[in-house]
């Protein structure tokens, strides 16, 4: 079948790359795509949220199955605009409609769902601008330090961690009053702070049954040891070594399985990626949020570790016929280290040379924010690429990102050093005993 991918990021890359291999797939498309999803696909220069233009482009081409990557058009209502045409409706579509992407479009609504359906997660309280004496009020209450949450989508930098409460005043009164991330903190969650080590866990459903895809551990902060702010996410490893049978088998009873039935439970249709943000507290798995979309650096390492046919999966999701069917993973390691333009998460400059590209590396090499210009690739964006190493164990992984990471560069290149070093201890461990 002939299949679109929506989406231009290094994620992008990888489920292209994964789909590439299959024997189902005929003809790829990536909508708008950037430089290294042309080496697989056709880029296709519609923008992300334009559905007219998007289901225009899937009649015309006689598209089976559309993979939207990430979150925006989700939220926007892409599977709804697809359902609601009577063309559209029979191209298969991976991903929720709008009422499911609002578990990652509002995180008022996926606290309430959290709790409806008794998944464990972080105590809250909602607050609008009209109830700020009373979140004020709250706050006193509350034992630093105290997670601030603006409720909308905010690019990943919707959430404050304040170490004291005067601190979190200030910061919830910028967000309420003065919209510091505009319509996104028209609603603000004042959170406990769980303090434990965080993982992603992904479920790809069809709303009734689910197959789980391997784990992943990402590092958002810029920084090595992880300091300075929060980006995108700056690189990721998986197998999680902490993720093992035991603490896997709580996340499946405890998590996934309320989650998946609570969807069912309250009639919202979901066909598509949860990704399900965990912090591991003492053994015990609390859901710090929910996105409605695979993670970006996180399928970088994701698609590399699954053996099965991934295009039989997606239409199985889309198709509501994934029962019975299971997913078989590559035991090995992977780790992705992303390389960034100077200066992200803040101003960078864009437009510089890439050097290395063409050389055959040991490591896998996802593109993000890339473009060719006449023959060249330049950089277009904060997150560059993310270098992806495969190998027995996490020591051997990194060893071959970081080989290739060396043999790559352009002005003012950045990327953090320590991908994987806290978890590298644990595994050396394991495997030598
Ligand atoms: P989010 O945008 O919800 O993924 O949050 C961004 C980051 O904030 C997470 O990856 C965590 O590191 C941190 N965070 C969010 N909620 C909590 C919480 N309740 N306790 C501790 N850290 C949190
Ligand atoms: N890496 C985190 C995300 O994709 O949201």
């Amino acid at each position: 079948m002939d299949i679109l991918i929506i989406g231009n990021g290094g994620r992008e890359h990888a489920f292209a790359w994964k789909i590439k291999q299959s024997k189902q797939c005929n003809r790829l498309y990536v909508a708008p795509g950037n430089a290294g999803t042309a080496t697989l696909a056709e880029n296709v220069d519609i923008a992300v949220d334009d559905f007219a233009k998007l289901g225009n482009f899937c009649l015309q081409h006689k598209i089976g199955l559309v993979l939207v990557g990430p979150e925006g058009p989700l939220v926007k209502g892409i599977r709804n605009y697809f359902e609601s045409d009577p063309d559209l409706k029979n191209i298969l579509l991976v991903g929720p409609g709008k009422e499911g992407a609002q578990l990652e479009g509002s995180k008022d609504f996926s606290k309430q769902f959290m709790l409806r359906n008794g998944v464990p997660t972080a105590k809250a309280r909602t607050f609008s601008v009209a109830e700020l004496e009373e979140a004020f009020t709250y706050l006193e209450t509350c034992t630093p330090p105290i997670v601030l949450k603006a409720d909308g989508l905010a690019a990943g930098k919707g959430v404050i961690i304040c170490e004291k409460i005067k601190e979190a005043k200030e910061n919830l009164r910028e967000m309420l009053e003065d919209k510091k991330f505009g319509d996104a903190s028209i609603k603000v969650l004042i959170e406990e702070f769980l303090t434990g080590i965080e993982l992603s866990v992904f479920v790809l459903t069809d709303g009734n049954s689910y197959v789980i895809l391997p784990e992943a551990k990402d590092y958002k902060r810029i920084g090595d040891g992880d300091t300075g702010p929060n980006t995108g996410g700056m690189g990721a490893v998986s197998p999680v070594v902490f993720a093992d049978v035991a603490f896997m088998s709580k996340v499946e009873q405890q998590v996934i399985k309320p989650t998946i039935n609570g969807l069912k439970k309250e009639n919202i249709s979901y066909n598509g990626f949860v990704f399900i943000g965990l912090m591991n507290v003492n053994g015990e798995p609390y859901v710090i949020e929910y996105n409605a979309r695979m993670g970006d650096p996180e399928t970088q390492v994701v698609m590399p570790r699954i053996k099965s046919d991934f295009v039989e999966l997606l239409v199985a999701a889309a198709t509501g016929d994934l029962k019975g069917k299971t997913i078989e993973t590559d035991p090995n390691y992977a780790m992705t280290v992303v390389l960034v333009s100077g200066g992200y998460p803040g101003n960078f400059e864009k437009g510089k040379n890439i050097l290395g590209l063409e050389a055959k590396t040991a490591a896998l090499v996802f593109q993000a924010g890339t473009k060719n210009i006449e023959g060249k690739i330049v950089t277009d964006g904060g997150r560059v690429l993310a270098v992806t190493g495969r190998g027995k164990t996490l020591h051997h992984a990194s060893k071959v990102a970081y080989e290739t990471v060396e043999s790559i560069n352009w002005e003012a290149a950045y990327f953090r050093k320590d991908i994987g070093v806290d978890l590298q201890s644990m595994s050396d461990s394991i495997h030598k005993s």
